[in-house]
């Protein structure tokens, strides 16, 4: 990745990295644990995923940081949300993967959060939304469509990994309104967040969460080329 830079003119630019699943994407960048967790992997087309948007990360993170793939100090915090290591970057990231794309957030000096959902019009959505939505997303959702639901389950999981809370908090703690403008802000036990939806094109649905009620601004953009999707 020589000669690529990345950089952020200003602190309220987030960053989304579009990466679509090839067989001939890179994998080659793994540090020894995650090569472990990646032959822990029982089916292959999961550890392809793991494996691509790792390296993908890695790659990504690299051109921020200034180093080879294989330097990025990538750790894992106790409740599982990888983080960067280092003390001297302020940069913080996410990463979600779905059928076919893997998303990752890229911010500075603020904690963020990305899901991104495949389109699935097999899922028992509703029954789904019955069982873990707050009751006036369930409202919002009778008669509504499938693209809503999805739009409701990543805007609650971005908000969760940006907490790094994962699901082990109950997603109808959140509750969001897309009738709305967004981004919303959203203020959650002592902390505030900004939350928006993500136009990523193709048949999925996908949202990011940023630590601070600030401004942000989000740019979409394909990994390796660097069109704006936008
Ligand atoms: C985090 C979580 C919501 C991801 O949901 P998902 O829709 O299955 O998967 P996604 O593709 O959107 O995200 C997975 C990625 O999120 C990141 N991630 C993992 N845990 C995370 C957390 N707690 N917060 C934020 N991000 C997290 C990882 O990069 C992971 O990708 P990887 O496994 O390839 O490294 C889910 O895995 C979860 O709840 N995990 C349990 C976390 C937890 O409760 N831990 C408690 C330990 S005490």
């Amino acid at each position: 990745m020589a000669g690529i830079a990345n950089s952020f003119k200003n602190s309220s630019d987030i960053h989304l990295w579009l990466i679509e699943h090839r067989n001939d994407a890179p994998n080659r960048f793994l540090s020894e644990p995650e090569l472990a967790r990646k032959q822990a992997i029982r089916r292959e087309a999961k550890r392809h995923v793991f494996s691509l948007s790792r390296s993908a990360l890695r790659q990504i993170l690299a051109t921020y940081l200034g180093l080879d793939p294989q330097e990025v100090p990538i750790a894992v915090m106790p409740n599982g949300k990888p983080f960067l290591s280092s003390e001297k970057s302020d940069i913080y990231f996410n990463l979600s993967h779905t059928g076919g794309l893997t998303l990752v957030g890229v911010a500075s000096g603020r904690q963020i959060g990305v899901d991104v959902e495949k389109l699935d019009p097999r899922r028992p959505w509703q029954k789904i939304a019955k069982r873990f939505y707050s009751e006036q997303e369930i409202a919002f959702l009778e008669g509504g469509k499938m693209e809503d639901f999805f739009q409701l389950w990543t805007l609650k999981e971005a908000i969760l990994k940006v907490r790094g809370e994962g699901l082990s908090r109950p997603l109808r703690d959140f509750s969001f309104s897309l009738d709305q403008p967004f981004p919303q802000k959203i203020t959650d036990r002592g902390m505030s967040f900004l939350i928006s939806p993500l136009h990523t094109g193709g048949n999925y649905s996908a949202a990011v969460a940023v630590e601070k009620s600030d401004d942000a601004t989000f740019t979409v953009k394909k990994w390796p080329n660097f069109d704006p999707l936008a």
